[in-house]
């Protein structure tokens, strides 16, 4: 409270020191608030990497891999660049060809248009990760049996989506399986031999 005059006016110029500790008190409780609020919001804000390499850990076809990727690297380009696993093609780089496809926790996706850093802790499934020693997978022995390849290049990725949907949807009708592969592209025009693979392969594969 400001002091009165000895006529009983207030002085607004004067502060009792009552009042002033008390103004002390209050400024330093908020800003003591203030900080702890900060403190948490800076705990829980996302946290800025890079733009160098960090070291990153992903699952791959069952096995742990440690390396170290740019934030800014695709899953495609860290597998085939940093792990030599080149099954999985780069083909569009930009997520309209499917060459690329890989089974991320069951879902079939376009390796080039996901992070890398993204997918740790995820359940990462590649081409290479089919065949159990020379056996191929029945998905892959399908796919020759039926010619559902000519160069090869759009196969990997065929292959990873077929195997996806028919994880999900043993048998599917010939409308679903088009459907399910049609994100991806064969410039060689194989489509018959592949909705084929895909189709005698039924209730062959299980989740
Ligand atoms: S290379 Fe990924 S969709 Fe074409
Ligand atoms: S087999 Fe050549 S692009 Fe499909």
């Amino acid at each position: 409270m400001a002091k009165k005059d000895q006529g009983g006016t207030e002085d607004p110029a004067t502060v009792s020191r009552r009042d002033f500790f008390k103004t002390v008190g209050v400024s330093s409780l908020a800003t003591g608030v203030l900080t702890a609020v900060d403190a948490e919001a800076q705990a829980t804000a996302p946290r800025a990497v890079g733009p160098g390499e960090v070291p990153i850990r992903l699952r791959i076809n069952g096995r742990e891999h440690a390396l170290e990727v740019e934030p800014r690297m695709t899953l495609l380009d860290a597998v085939r660049n940093k792990l030599d696993m080149t099954g999985s093609k780069r083909v569009c780089d930009r997520g309209s060809c499917g060459a690329c496809t890989m089974i991320v926790d069951g879902r079939a996706i376009y390796s080039c248009s996901t992070l890398a850093i993204e997918s740790q802790g995820r359940n990462i499934r590649t081409v290479e990760g089919l065949a159990n020693g020379t056996v191929l997978h029945p998905v892959q022995q399908a796919f020759c049996d039926h010619d559902g390849l000519m160069c090869g290049f759009c196969t990997p990725g065929f292959v990873m989506a077929t195997v996806a949907l028919l994880e999900k949807v043993p048998n599917p009708s010939r409308e679903q399986a088009r459907k399910a592969l049609d994100g991806n592209i064969c410039r060689c025009g194989t489509y018959v031999g592949v909705l084929e693979a895909a189709l005698t392969t039924k209730g062959v594969v299980r989740g």
